[in-house]
């Protein structure tokens, strides 16, 4: 009879706050004990040579999200959890979309029917509100947060989807009453549609001009009426996906006046630009997401932005769709006008190698700051911690092998999502996760799955901002 299940040894651990040499022991899923010289498992893990991190929490992606006619997502719960695992993640926050009409409940149905038993990882779901009732505001939004569904996302942008200042107002109303986080996709609409109008007038309907519609400036004064309509109603806000200088100097500056607005940042605003929607023929249309990537002083700034912790959580916005299919970036409508190509751009298997490498790699971040980032931050923001998030006695043993060294170019054919490209090809990276342990069991190491669809849905408790 052994005392452990398994002992990872040798390693060297990283926490968002310190680093160190010892010995990790699991038993029934959790951490039970981190010291030296420990022994007595039935499994031993050698870490020699490697970082021992908590396992990537990855709270901003789309999975199976319904996107519009004839138009499909490239990941369902088992590919995105698949690629989200070999890349280092042990839990993913995919977004319910509540469809015009329908009850909260009723997508929640409808997600966790896709997602129970399909996942890979351990798995929570944010709520996406769009038609926010009175009955879905004043009675489906308390229970769902009673029953661990404690943050959901507002979106200003996106026919269909775009909330009313007014409708925020309401939404976030509800939500301070109910402890649920806000997350708002700040873009001004009709901002967007007076450009992209004029655009087409004009006839340009290339890729690029997702880019040129959708500039600055509508992100910055959308970032600040939403802060603006927090502060009116007093209560906690995330802005997500931010992009550029001027929107995080709107949430710096709020928080200059005391208000709690967290922040959120992507990898694609830290390696790509506009210039990549340009690309020639079709191929911009690869890298059509919003908002869309800026320019050089706008990775400059969202660098800035992660040293200075304006940003609390850098996620990947993971929302994949295939180049080569009509049903994805090759609608025939989006051919016709950038209007019309699906939003959104594949990355939760790349997130963490591209920020270690550009951040932690070029001493632009600490490795503590890269773990708070990727993942400790996630828990604490979203009612996980210190179940998730960290290495500590009584944490679910979700850790991360990571090799420091290992060189790897970024490229489609060595990844596991559902779509047939990367925005990132050709990317060398240096640091690559290299075993994926999710509660206490391997689920792939060393290029291989050792387990299959074991994740677990997790209710959340109150989100940060509530405490
Ligand atoms: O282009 C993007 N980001 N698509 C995903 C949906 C969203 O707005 O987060
Ligand atoms: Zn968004
Ligand atoms: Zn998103």
């Amino acid at each position: 009879m052994t005392a452990f299940d398994t002992i990872i040894t040798g390693g060297t651990i990283a926490t968002a706050a310190d680093t160190f040499q010892a010995d990790i022991a699991i038993q029934g899923g959790r951490i039970v004990a981190i010291g030296e010289g420990l022994s007595g498992a039935a499994h031993t893990i050698d870490a020699r040579d490697r970082l021992v991190l908590p396992g990537g929490i990855d709270s901003h992606v789309h999975i199976s999200q319904p996107s519009g006619p004839r138009v499909v997502m490239a990941d369902d719960f088992n590919s995105a959890t698949r690629a989200a695992a070999f890349g280092g993640n042990t839990t993913v926050m995919p977004f319910c979309l509540q469809q015009s009409g329908q009850s909260l409940r009723d997508a929640l149905t409808w997600y966790h029917g896709l997602a129970d038993g399909n996942c890979h990882v351990d798995v929570s779901f944010h709520l996406i509100v769009t038609d926010p009732t009175p009955q879905v505001l004043g009675q489906e939004l308390p229970a769902l947060a009673a029953e661990g569904y404690t943050s959901i996302k507002l979106f200003m942008t996106y026919p269909g989807l775009r909330l009313s200042d007014r409708a925020i107002l309401d939404s976030l109303a509800a939500a301070k009453a109910a402890g649920t986080l806000v997350l708002v996709h700040a873009e001004n609409d009709d901002a967007i549609e007076y450009l992209r109008d004029t655009a087409e007038t004009a006839g340009d309907v290339a890729p690029k001009f997702h880019a040129s519609t959708r500039p600055i400036p509508v992100e910055r004064e959308a970032t600040h009426r939403a802060i603006t309509l927090a502060e009116i109603v007093d209560v906690p806000i995330m802005i997500v996906h931010v992009s550029n200088r001027e929107a995080m100097e709107e949430i710096d500056r709020a928080r200059r006046r005391g208000r709690t607005v967290f922040g959120e940042t992507c990898p694609q605003y830290l390696v790509l630009t506009a210039d990549d929607l340009d690309r020639t023929g079709f191929d911009g249309a690869k890298y059509v997401c919003s908002p869309p990537p800026r320019d050089t002083d706008s990775q400059a700034a969202c660098w800035e932005g992660l040293e200075r912790n304006v940003f609390d959580v850098f996620s990947s916005d993971h929302c994949p769709f295939r180049y080569e299919d009509p049903e994805g970036k090759k609608h025939p409508d989006g051919l016709k006008t950038f209007r019309a190509i699906p939003n959104g751009i594949p990355g939760v298997e790349t997130r963490l190698p591209i920020l270690f490498s550009e951040g932690v790699n070029r001493g632009r971040i600490d490795l503590n700051r890269f773990v708070a980032l990727t993942s400790t931050n996630h828990a604490k923001t979203y009612g996980l911690y210190p179940r998730k998030g960290t290495i500590a006695v009584g944490s679910h043993a979700d850790i991360v092998l990571w090799d420091p060294q290992r060189v790897q170019t970024i490229r489609q054919e060595n990844l596991h999502h559902g779509a047939d490209y990367t925005p990132f090809e050709g990317i060398t990276v240096t640091g690559w996760p290299v075993l994926t342990m999710v509660r206490g069991q391997i689920v792939c190491a060393n290029e291989t799955m050792t387990a299959e669809r074991t994740g677990q849905y997790l209710r959340r408790g109150r989100p940060a901002g509530y405490a």
